[in-house]
C-alpha cells in the first residue's frame, strides 16, 4: 500500500518575495501554523507514515521544524503554551521524516526525481504544500485519492475546473470521463495558453505516482520553460498504461501567492482557528 508522501520544497517562492529572500515558502503561516504542517497532516490523516522531503539550499527550517527545539520546549514546559506544540509534537511521534536536497533547480520532474531514494521502488503520494487543500465535509483530499488508488491502481492527479484565461498557470488535462468525477487521461500539457489548452481542467498539488514515473522522467527532455515537468512524464505514462485525473472535494488556495493565501488565511481563521480547530 501507500506508505510515504513525498514533499518536492525546493523551490524558490518568488511569487512571495521579499518574504521568501531567506525563509523556505512552506514555511509561511496561515494563521500560526506553517504550509508544510497543513500538508504533513493531510498526508498522516490519509494514512501515510513516511515524509519524505527534497528541500534545496536556505530551507534549513523546514528541518528544524520537525524537530525537538530544546531551549524553546524548556522554556514553555508546564505552561499554558505548550498546547501550541501539541500538533507539531504529535506528527513527529507518529511519523518519520526523511530529507534529501535537490541541488540544481531543473523543475518538478526533476525534483520528484531527486525523491527516488528517499522513495524506492513502491507507489506514493506527492504534496506541493502551497498548494493548500482542506476540506472541511469529509476526508482530505490525498485520503479521497488513497481510496481511489486502491481501486485502480495507477497514477492519478488531482484536478479542478479553472477559467479559460488561467490555463497557462497549470498543467491542463483532457480524458475520457469514467466516473461523475474521474477521467481516464489521454492528454496532458504544462501551462498551455488558452487557445492551446485541451481543456479548462487543471492538475492541482496532489499526486499519486507508481514507481515506474522514476524511470519515465529519467528519459524526459526539458520541457516547458527548461524545466523536467512531471507532467510531461504522466502524459509517457497515460500514453503506455493509464493515469487518471480526480475532481476532489474540498477547497484549494494557491497559496504560492498573495491572493490565494490571504483567501487561506480568512478560511481557516473562520474554520479553524477560532474553533479550537
Ligand atoms: C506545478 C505543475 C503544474 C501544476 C501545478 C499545481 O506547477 O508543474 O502542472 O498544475 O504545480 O500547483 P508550478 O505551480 O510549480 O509552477
Amino acid at each position: 500500500m501507500i506508505r510515504k508522501c513525498l514533499f518536492p520544497a525546493a523551490g524558490y517562492g518568488t511569487r512571495f518575495l521579499p518574504a521568501t529572500k531567506a525563509m523556505p515558502k512552506e514555511m509561511l503561516p496561515v494563521v500560526n501554523k506553517p504550509l508544510i504542517q497543513y500538508g504533513v497532516e493531510e498526508a498522516r490523516d490519509a494514512g501515510l507514515q513516511h515524509m519524505a522531503i527534497v528541500t534545496g539550499r536556505g530551507k534549513r527550517a523546514l528541518e528544524d521544524h520537525f524537530d525537538i527545539s530544546y531551549e524553546l520546549e524548556h522554556q514553555i514546559r508546564g505552561s499554558e503554551k505548550e498546547k501550541f506544540l501539541s500538533g507539531t509534537r504529535e506528527l513527529m511521534e507518529t511519523c518519520t521524516f526523511s530529507y534529501t536536497r535537490q541541488v540544481e533547480m531543473k523543475g518538478l520532474g526533476h525534483a520528484i526525481l531527486s525523491g527516488r531514494p528517499l522513495i524506492g521502488d513502491e507507489p506514493f503520494a506527492v504534496v506541493l504544500a502551497d498548494d493548500l487543500c482542506l476540506n472541511l465535509e469529509g476526508d482530505g483530499v490525498l485520503s479521497q485519492m488513497i481510496a481511489l488508488y486502491k481501486q485502480f491502481r495507477c497514477s492519478i492527479v488531482a484536478i479542478q475546473e479553472v477559467p479559460n484565461d488561467q490555463t497557462h498557470k497549470y498543467g491542463i488535462i483532457a480524458g475520457e470521463q469514467i466516473r461523475e468525477d474521474i477521467y481516464r487521461v489521454n492528454s496532458m500539457v504544462e501551462k498551455p495558453k488558452p487557445e492551446d489548452a485541451p481543456s479548462n481542467m487543471a492538475i492541482i498539488g496532489r499526486y499519486i505516482l507508481t514507481a515506474d514515473i522514476f524511470d519515465l522522467i529519467a528519459d524526459t527532455e526539458p520541457g516547458k520553460g527548461g524545466e523536467i515537468q512531471i507532467t510531461d512524464a504522466l502524459m509517457k505514462q497515460a500514453q503506455s498504461g493509464c493515469v487518471l485525473a480526480y475532481k476532489f472535494k474540498g477547497h484549494r488556495f494557491d497559496c504560492g501567492g498573495a491572493e490565494g493565501y490571504i483567501d487561506a488565511t480568512n478560511f481557516c481563521y473562520e474554520n479553524l482557528y477560532k474553533k479550537g480547530l
